[in-house]
């Protein structure tokens, strides 16, 4: 009887001999099988996990008999007995291979686990996360060989588990000698190891059960939304938004870089409200998620340039003016305490995707890791809007990004009934083209306004993707016309407008006196068209650099794309002319690619190598902008002409005059 056996994984396909009495685990190494373990082979941590299959495997052309892994000894008893082992699993580094036989290893058994991100684009994602547990067992000081515990510690980890050169940050040293006595000798370590050298950052005596975790960060200009997420499995436990506190300080951002300018050393308190911030968002999160926000090991950060250099503690007052010269552009690899992250592990880690450029950070960036137009043929032209729009166009060949500033009015500032998205706030709306009456639905009531189940809520306000319903509505409507000009009740048939000092102004709602008055003013829907101008202003730039004048898809990302409706999208000439088909929400695309970057190190080195071949457009400095931006300004344009639009959506061909006096006409053809 030959004294090996042929061992078969599954689902990999792995397969060869090994001597019988080889621990699975051990076969699962040797054969480069993904295998996942943190006690090191000791039948504690249940992270080896295998299921056998016996009976006949025609595929595999092998016989799995009832005896080809060893009987169960006293540890994986133990284990079950204890723990309970799911039927039919076996613990991996205790069974050992008698016989031929297919050992399948489940998706929660392998360390490089792969995810799937759940988005419009659903996507894999294998784990590879830069923080890792490890159980090793200490060598007990020796009077007559003295060496420090840390040291013996590395040794421990180099002889266990191959890990050289770790260095120790002196937050964990701090730690070291209790958690190595309570553990006795054995202890549960973090390594974080991001490719530029292995460090311990955390510390738990004996075995820690628990996965680490990461936070994930969306450092916006208005809101900070942090994701905390388990580092074994990827998976999401809690997300949570405060509100950037830099509002004070100005809305936009460059009212923040001139809040520096005009008042030097601005800066630092600006960093240190982030900073406060982000930190007790992390606590927030840990209490929402029953964890010690100590176990947090590490964050990965994205945000604009200007976040990002207020973050770090750096002036952004170059950012201000031409050239628009970063400080540095490079991904950062630093402690989490370095940007003030202090609620985290003492020693946890932060990491800052890299920026593409002055007006382009890495919140784009993440957008790009998340969206990845370099893995398609098609031109996709994904657009992050929020205070700043960030925009990409690419395909395999080629990727173009750059920043248009569309100012606060998407996300209902500075709007006159405008409000952000809450409760109460309308953020859906339709208007009868004959009667002009409209009817809405407002958040967290999932009834239209004209039906009884609708009731009596409290009316509060207009968000950003209800005004931009709004207006498209008006405009299809024939209410406002196409340079947006809202036309007098005379004109369109309907008391619903009225007379606003030299403008009118669509009643939506009014329920005075008790209530508000919701109306559309001519002054919103002037900001309305100065942000879309900007926007599609910005996506024509790239288009005209990429040498074309359609694209083949739209991605509406940020949480502002989830919610916006792609056809009144396009009826106030937001984004380029395609099929509705192909316009599609890619969600919190920047967290994403947080996630991303904080579940794989594999991701961070691919975005780390993309930004460098992404071409960037600055907005502010290219003469064409100001044509595009003018001739964005109609509805939807001036003269593209919107033909797949026209298709499907009515543009009544009126034309108001601005004193709003006569009847709307029918616009005569010049020529
Ligand atoms: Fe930990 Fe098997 S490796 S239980």
């Amino acid at each position: 009887m030959a004294d090996d056996a042929l061992v078969i994984f599954t689902p990999s396909g792995k397969r060869g001999r090994v001597a019988k009495g080889t621990a699975v685990l051990q076969a699962a190494r040797s054969l480069g099988v993904d295998l996942d373990s943190v006690c090191g082979g000791r039948g504690i941590c249940s992270k080896c996990q295998v299921a056998p299959g016996y009976g006949d495997f025609s595929k595999h052309g092998v016989h799995v008999a009832q005896d080809a892994l060893s009987d169960v000894n006293a540890v994986e008893a133990r284990y079950d007995r204890v723990r309970g082992l799911k039927p039919g699993r076996r613990l991996g580094c205790q069974a050992c291979i008698e016989g031929d036989v297919v050992i399948d290893v489940p998706a929660e058994s392998q360390v490089h686990k792969q995810v799937i991100r759940k988005s419009a684009t659903e996507r894999v994602m294998v784990m590879d996360p830069a923080t890792r547990p490890y159980l090793v067992e200490v060598t007990q000081p020796d009077m007559h060989e003295p060496s420090g515990d840390f040291q013996r510690l590395a040794q421990a980890l180099e002889r266990e588990w191959g890990i050289t050169g770790l260095g120790a940050d002196l937050a964990v040293l701090r730690q070291l000698q209790p958690a190595l006595r309570k553990g006795n000798w054995q202890v549960t370590a973090a390594v974080h190891d991001a490719g530029q050298g292995a460090e311990l950052t955390g510390l738990w005596p004996g075995l820690r059960e628990a996965p680490l975790y990461g936070l994930a960060i969306d450092l916006g200009s208005t809101t900070i939304a942090g994701h905390l997420v388990a580092l074994d499995d990827g998976r999401v436990l809690v997300s949570s938004g405060v509100m950037n506190p830099q509002i004070r300080f100005g809305e936009d951002l460059m009212s923040r870089v001139s809040y520096v300018m005009m008042n030097p050393g601005g800066e630092v308190e600006m960093t240190r409200v982030v900073q406060d911030a982000m930190g007790t968002l992390a606590t927030t999160l840990a209490e929402d998620a029953g964890i010690d926000p100590h176990d947090i090991m590490e964050a990965t950060v994205v945000c604009n340039p200007v976040m990002h250099h207020l973050l770090l503690g750096i002036d952004p007052v170059e950012l201000g003016q031409a050239p628009f010269a970063l400080a540095t552009s490079d991904s950062l690899n630093l402690h989490a305490r370095d940007v003030g992250l202090t609620t985290i592990a003492p020693a946890g880690r932060c990491y800052i995707l890299p920026l593409i450029a002055g007006h382009v950070g890495a919140d784009a960036a993440a957008v790009a890791l998340s969206e990845a137009p370099e893995a398609r043929e098609e031109l996709s032209l994904i657009v992050d809007v929020g205070t700043n729009a960030e925009i990409i166009l690419g395909n395999s060949k080629r990727v173009l990004a750059c920043s248009s500033p569309t100012g606060p009015a998407f996300e209902g500032a500075q709007i006159s009934s405008g409000q952000r998205a809450a409760p109460g706030a309308i953020e859906k709306i339709r208007i009868d083209p004959l009667t002009k009456e409209p009817r809405f639905c407002i958040i967290g009531n999932d009834h239209w306004s004209d039906t009884p189940e609708f009731g009596t809520p409290q009316i509060t306000g207009i968000c950003g993707s209800g005004i931009i319903e709004a207006v498209a509505e008006m405009r299809m409507s024939g209410i406002c016309d196409a340079s947006g000009l809202i036309g007098s009740a005379a004109q369109i048939g309907s008391p619903r407008s009225q007379p606003a000092g030299r403008t009118h102004e669509y009643v939506i709602h009014d329920a005075r006196p008790d209530g508000p008055l919701i109306t559309v003013t001519q002054g919103d829907i002037r900001a309305i068209q100065l942000a879309k101008s900007a926007l599609y202003a910005g996506a024509r730039l790239l288009m005209d650099e990429m040498g074309v004048d359609a694209v083949d898809r739209v991605v509406l990302a940020g949480a502002f794309g989830a919610h916006i409706s792609a056809k009144h999208a396009m009826v106030l000439g937001m984004i380029p002319d395609v099929p509705l088909d192909q316009v599609t929400s890619a969600g919190n695309a920047a967290g994403t690619g947080a996630q991303m970057a904080l579940c794989s190190c594999k991701a961070r080195r691919q975005i780390e190598a993309q930004v460098h071949k992404i071409h960037k457009i600055e907005t502010a400095i290219e003469p064409k902008f100001q044509e595009h931006f003018v001739a964005a300004n109609a509805l939807p344009h001036a003269t593209d002409p919107f033909t797949q639009l026209r298709a499907i959506a009515p543009l009544p061909d009126v034309s108001f005059n601005t004193n709003g006096s006569g009847d709307g006409r029918r616009r005569r053809k010049r020529g």
